[in-house]
Parts: C-alpha cells; sequence; structure tokens
C-alpha cells in the first residue's frame, strides 16, 4: 500500500477498502460475498474516489473501432461489475455487447442498464469455458485485474474468446503491477503469448488520474 495522506477522504475511503477486501489468496467465495454486499454502494464508493477506470476503457475502444462498424462489433466486457463500461460503449454506438461477471448482486445491477445482450456468469482465470472461443471482435477489461480478482492465466482465456484480428484492451490501476505478488509476472506472460504467436502488442500506455489520482496502465493487444 502506498501513502494516502495526500487524498481526500473519499479517496482515501475508496483506496483503502480495495486492500481491506482483497489479498493475493482472497478466495473466489470471498470476492463473490464482498461485491454482492458492496453492489448497492460500489458505483459510489468508486467514483467519489476518482474512479475513471471505465471512461479510460471506453473512450479507448471507440478510439480504436471507427464509427460506422461500431453497431456491428461483438464486445465482451470481462470484469463488467455493474456495467458501467458498457454503459459508456453504448452511448458511443456499440449494439452487441455481452457481459462475464461472476457475482450475482453486481449481475442484479448489470442487467437493469439494459445495454448488454448476453451474461455470462463466470470467472476469467478457469478456462471460461460457457464463454465460445473466437466469438468477439473486442474484449475490454476495466478494474478487473487486483489482488484475488482476475489470475495472470485469465490473459489466455481472453485470447482464447476473442476473434483472430480482434482487440483486448485492459485498464488496471499501475501500482498493481508492483504490488500484487503474481502481476509482477504479468509483462512476461504477456511477452510469452506473443513470443508464442497467440497476440500481438499494439500499444501499452499510462493515463493519469485512473484512481484517488493515482496512474492507470492501458495494454492494447491485437489477437493473431
Ligand atoms: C473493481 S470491479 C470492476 C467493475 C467494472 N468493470 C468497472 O469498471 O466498474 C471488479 C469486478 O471483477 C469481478 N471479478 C472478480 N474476479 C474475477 C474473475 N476471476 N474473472 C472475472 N471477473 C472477476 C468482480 O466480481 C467485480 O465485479
Amino acid at each position: 500500500m502506498e501513502k494516502t495522506a495526500h487524498m481526500t477522504p473519499d479517496e482515501r475511503n475508496a483506496y483503502l477498502s480495495n486492500f481491506e477486501y482483497f489479498h493475493s489468496g482472497t478466495s473466489q467465495e470471498q470476492v463473490i460475498k464482498t461485491y454482492n454486499q458492496w453492489a448497492p454502494t460500489y458505483v459510489e464508493t468508486l467514483r467519489s474516489g476518482g474512479y475513471t477506470g471505465y471512461l479510460v476503457a471506453a473512450e479507448e475502444v471507440e478510439s480504436r473501432v471507427p464509427e460506422d462498424q461500431r453497431h456491428s462489433q461483438r464486445v465482451l466486457d470481462v470484469a463488467a461489475g455493474t456495467g458501467s463500461v458498457g454503459v459508456e460503449l453504448s452511448s458511443r454506438g456499440f449494439k452487441l455487447i455481452d457481459a462475464l461477471e461472476p457475482c450475482e448482486g453486481m449481475l442484479e445491477r448489470l442487467e437493469a442498464t439494459g445495454v448488454y445482450t448476453k451474461k455470462y456468469k463466470e470467472f476469467l482465470g478457469d478456462g471460461a469455458k460457457s464463454v465460445p472461443s473466437d466469438a468477439y471482435d473486442v474484449l475490454v477489461c476495466a478494474g478487473g485485474m487486483l489482488a484475488g480478482h482476475i489470475p495472470i492465466k485469465g490473459i489466455d482465456d481472453m485470447i482464447r474468446v476473442t476473434k483472430p484480428g480482434g482487440l483486448i484492451i485492459i485498464v488496471m490501476r499501475t501500482e498493481f503491477l508492483h504490488l500484487v505478488e503474481e502481476y509482477k509476472e504479468l509483462g512476461c506472460h504477456m511477452d510469452s503469448l506473443q513470443e508464442k504467436g497467440y497476440w500481438t502488442k499494439v500499444e501499452v500506455k499510462k493515463v493519469s488520474n485512473y484512481f484517488t489520482g493515482k496512474d492507470g496502465s492501458v495494454f492494447i493487444y491485437r489477437v493473431l
């Protein structure tokens, strides 16, 4: 965990809640329990803490897909939560948006947005077997990479369900690349998947003010 003295009370609350709830060894059952309890106030807590990941993700997808193609592109929102990314994509002209989200409480709120077609109640990292292979033009994941959430092997699942030529866009807090033990290997794993010919790097960049004023990282890859 890093220093919080410069944060507003709302930012500190949002920032510390992550470290309180989630650790590298947090079980899937605990993740579900936490989000089921958190679902009613999740959006409010995150946004008052300055979370912009859903916007960063939607803007990145928008910038990569020409306007006249958006209505026909199949998009999978992974770790979709309450559906903030889908709402933003829908307002940008995307019409075929599916969601993968393991927590029922979050899914209920996502359902209420009315912008998603299929919903997979599923974890990424165990094969995500209910999701067909080579099915999506764009896979987007905002805020799904944190302690106890999507394991590194979840990246392999992302590649499997994305069409050859399709895009994978992952946005996450930059500090998790060194604070979360497993993610210290994330860059190497991504590189090894490129060396094996599964995908190719399009761009990796940092954005400011991703959450509580801290930087985010955006990974953009094209599946081969
Ligand atoms: C911080 S929320 C992000 C939600 C949403 N994408 C957003 O930007 O507001 C993380 C979500 O990841 C889900 N999650 C946790 N572990 C997961 C896994 N292994 N695979 C997919 N989703 C997971 C949680 O249930 C939770 O809804």
